[in-house]
C-alpha cells in the first residue's frame, strides 16, 4: 500500500478521481482541498503507481506526490523543527542529487510557517547535509503539503511527479504588449509535450486571434498563416512571415501538405472543431504536429474527449491529452498526423 497526494486544475479532480478509480482497483481518495488536492491510498507500491501512470497518465491529473511520511502538525515552533529533522535523517534521499523544494498548505493548515520560512530553513538543512538546493532543474523535489492537522512529505523526480513546479502550477513572466493570456496555453504545451517550436516552418493556426498564439510561432521564427474571422493584434503586422486570413476556417483551403504543423485553439463545440480539423488534413505534411485544444462542454467530459479523440484518430495519432495548468474549461491535445 502506498500513499500519494494528487492535484488537479480547480474544478476538475472530480475527473481526475475518475480517471483514477478507472485503472486502479482498490483505490481510497479523500478530499483535502475542495475540487483541487486530495489523498489517495491504493494497493500498490510505489515502482507500480509510477509504472501504471506511466502507461494510463490520467488527463486531468497535474500533479502527484508520494507521502512518505506524515508529520502531525503541534502548531508551533516545534513543526519546523520536526521537519527539519525528518529531512535531517533522509540524508541518504539527498546524496550527490540537487534537490528542490516545494511547500504547499490548505488553507486553514495549523502549520504556522510560510513557505518561504519553510524552504528557507530546509534549503540550509539541505546543504548542511552536503547537498545541494535549485530551483532550476532539479533532480529530485522535496514536497511538502500542509494539509490541516497533518504535514505529507515525499520525495520524487519531476517526471513521477508530473512537472517541476509545486502541484505542477507552472508560471511564466507577463510580458510587455502581450496580446492574450492564450499564449501560456501554448507555451506550457511545448514544455509539456517536449516540443521545440522552432524546429517547425510552417504553422497554421485556426482560430488564432488575438493572436498569442501566432505571435509565440512568429517569435519562434515560424512562418505562419492564421484563420480567424476576428482581427489579430495590430502589432503582428509588423512580422513579413504572417499571412493573415480575416475569415471563418471552413473557407479556406490549401495546397496539399502545406504545414508541417496545425494549431488550433478555437473554443467551440469539440465535434464541430474536430470536423473542421480534419477537413484541413490534406493540407498538412505527413507526419506533421497538431496541437489543439478542446472545450468541455457541461456534459459528460470524459465520454467527449473519448468521442473527439476517435474522430481524430481516423488521420492522427494521438500522442497526449492532457488538461494543462493554463487550460481552463478545456483540455490540450498534441497529435501527429498519419503517413
Ligand atoms: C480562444 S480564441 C483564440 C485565442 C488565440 N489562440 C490566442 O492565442 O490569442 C478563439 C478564436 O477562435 C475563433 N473561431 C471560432 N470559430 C472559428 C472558425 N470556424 N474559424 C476560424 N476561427 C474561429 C474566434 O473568432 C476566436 O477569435
Amino acid at each position: 500500500m502506498t500513499e500519494w497526494i494528487g492535484t488537479a486544475n480547480r474544478g476538475f479532480a472530480s475527473l481526475a478521481m475518475e480517471e483514477l478509480r478507472r485503472v486502479i482497483n482498490g483505490i481510497k481518495i479523500t478530499q483535502l482541498t475542495a475540487g483541487e488536492v486530495f489523498r489517495i491510498e491504493v494497493p500498490l507500491s510505489r515502482e507500480d503507481m509510477l509504472d501504471l501512470l506511466q502507461r494510463n497518465e490520467p488527463i486531468f491529473l497535474r500533479h502527484i506526490q508520494p507521502i512518505d511520511r506524515i508529520l502531525p502538525i503541534q502548531g508551533n515552533a516545534d513543526d519546523l523543527q520536526a521537519l527539519s529533522d525528518l529531512v535531517r535523517h533522509a540524508r541518504m534521499r539527498c546524496e550527490n542529487v540537487t534537490t528542490a523544494v516545494h511547500y504547499r498548505r490548505v488553507e486553514g493548515t495549523r502549520f504556522p510557517y510560510s513557505a518561504a520560512d519553510t524552504k528557507s530553513v530546509l534549503d540550509a538543512v539541505i546543504m548542511e547535509l552536503g547537498s545541494e538546493t535549485t530551483m532550476q532543474s532539479p533532480e529530485q523535489i522535496l514536497s511538502i503539503f500542509a494539509g490541516v492537522d497533518e504535514l505529507y512529505v515525499g520525495w520524487g523526480t519531476p517526471a513521477e511527479q508530473l512537472s517541476d513546479w509545486p502541484g505542477g502550477a507552472i508560471r511564466f513572466q507577463r510580458e510587455e504588449g502581450q496580446i492574450s493570456r492564450a499564449k501560456f496555453k501554448l507555451l506550457e504545451a511545448e514544455r509539456a509535450f517536449k516540443l521545440y517550436l522552432e524546429e517547425f516552418r510552417e504553422a497554421l493556426d485556426i482560430g488564432a486571434a488575438p493572436g498569442g498564439w501566432t505571435h509565440l510561432l512568429l517569435e519562434r521564427g515560424l512562418r505562419v498563416t492564421s484563420v480567424d474571422p476576428a482581427d489579430l493584434h495590430p502589432s503582428l503586422k509588423a512580422y513579413p512571415r504572417l499571412t493573415a486570413m480575416k475569415k471563418n476556417a471552413s473557407d479556406v483551403k490549401f495546397p496539399p501538405g502545406t504545414f508541417d504543423l496545425l494549431v488550433c485553439d478555437m473554443s467551440w463545440s469539440p465535434m464541430q472543431m474536430a470536423k473542421l480539423v480534419l477537413e484541413k488534413t490534406d493540407a498538412l505534411r505527413d507526419g506533421a504536429t497538431a496541437i489543439i485544444t478542446i472545450k468541455l462542454m457541461h456534459k459528460k467530459p470524459l465520454q467527449t474527449i473519448r468521442d473527439v479523440i476517435a474522430r481524430l484518430e481516423s488521420s492522427f495519432q494521438l500522442k497526449k491529452a492532457k488538461q494543462l495548468f493554463h487550460n481552463r474549461d478545456e483540455i490540450t491535445l498534441y497529435l501527429v498526423k498519419n503517413n
